[in-house]
């Protein structure tokens, strides 16, 4: 039996719970959140023990896996503690909230001697496996261009929370598009430059929040990729990526699902939906993603997105964000 303790009870810590508790092999064992309300609402819920700190949840000798989903900003809090105690981890993205953060994270995951793995839930998608496996196949030809495209036209956050606050969640350069950076990643190599237009997340007290990123970015492989991510209040929404090939083109859409463009025609690629469910446990991908960490913790798999994702794609974001916030192009 693994014992899971949640660092964070809010929205991703219910949310993985809730996920978590269809599984026999674990025990939602204890709980550590900073307002005692949200503790005790969880505690009710899964029946776990409730932690005065943090240091007495991680070190708990029955602890075996620790999840991290509190606030992006306090995420580094709890990962000194836990990578200090040498205990399985698995951490809600972005990995932190700035570049010291990451620098002092760097060399800590990157030597850890055990598990560690960031929450890019869209690796455990089968549409993403899917692109993957065609773009690794060569039939897009030489890879030239790209595009994401993450827009949501109905946020609703207001001044006060830490979501609607760029010191604290990074806005969409961050907190949106760390997953699709992840991805693109994934599928093109090292990025080399950066250029970037933003509003930060607009402060201005006498607005509703709201933010949007437009941004280049140039890839080591000569790759060019726009970048454009959205929170508006009257706006589309949308998600999309696309990579261009000089044989053909290959986009992963939340709306439309994995398209072919070739030959002047766009076809739909089929996808294995069963791959979403391997585990036999509802909850879409983010079931599959917990389902996927609890096994290869008990037998010593690696995560699908572990330190070097985490690393890559978070210095991909805040190269990003140094270049809205300076109005500079970033080079890596
Ligand atoms: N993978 C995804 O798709 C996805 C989706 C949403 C959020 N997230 C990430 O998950 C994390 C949590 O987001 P959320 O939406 O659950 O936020 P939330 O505000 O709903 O929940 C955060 C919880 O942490 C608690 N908290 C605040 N400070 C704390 C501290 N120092 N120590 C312990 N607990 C503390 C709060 O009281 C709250 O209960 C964020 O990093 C966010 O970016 C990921």
């Amino acid at each position: 039996m693994l014992n899971i303790g949640v660092i964070g009870a809010g929205r991703m810590g219910l949310n993985h719970s809730r996920n978590l508790r269809q599984l026999d092999t674990i025990k939602l064992a204890g709980v550590y959140d900073i307002l005692p309300e949200k503790a005790t609402a969880y505690a009710n819920e899964f029946g776990a023990k409730i932690y005065q700190s943090p240091e007495e949840l991680i070190n708990a000798k029955d602890i075996g896996l620790i999840i991290i989903t509190s606030p992006t900003y306090c995420h580094i809090e709890a990962l000194r503690i836990a990578l200090d105690a040498h205990k399985p981890i698995f951490c809600e993205k972005p990995l932190c909230r700035t570049q010291e953060e990451l620098d002092e994270l760097i060399p800590l995951i990157t030597n850890y001697d055990n598990f560690f793995a960031l929450g890019f839930v869209r690796r455990y998608s089968p549409n993403f496996a899917k692109m993957k496996e065609v773009v690794d196949s060569g039939e897009l030809g030489k890879l030239l261009c790209g595009e994401i495209r993450c827009l949501h036209g109905r946020y609703v956050r207001m001044h006060g929370d830490w979501f609607a606050d760029y010191d604290k969640c990074g806005g969409v350069m961050l907190d949106m598009l760390a997953h699709h950076v992840d991805l693109q990643n994934h599928l093109i190599g090292e990025a080399e430059s950066i250029y970037a237009q933003s509003f930060m997340l607009n402060q201005n007290e006498d607005e509703l929040p709201f933010d949007y990123v437009s941004a280049t970015a140039r890839f080591k492989n000569g790759f060019i990729s726009n970048i454009q991510c959205s929170w508006l209040r009257n706006a589309p929404s949308d998600t999309e990526m696309t990579i261009c090939g000089d044989k053909a083109s290959i986009t992963f859409s939340d709306s439309k699902g994995l398209l072919l463009t070739k030959g002047g025609k766009t076809e739909k690629i089929p996808v294995d939906e069963a791959a979403l469910n391997i585990h036999k446990i509802q909850g879409g991908m983010y079931a599959e993603e917990m389902a996927y960490i609890v096994d290869a913790v008990i037998n010593g798999k690696k995560p699908l997105a572990g330190a070097k994702e985490a690393i890559d794609a978070m210095t991909f974001c805040f190269g990003m964000m140094t270049s809205a916030e300076t109005g500079e192009l970033v080079k890596f």
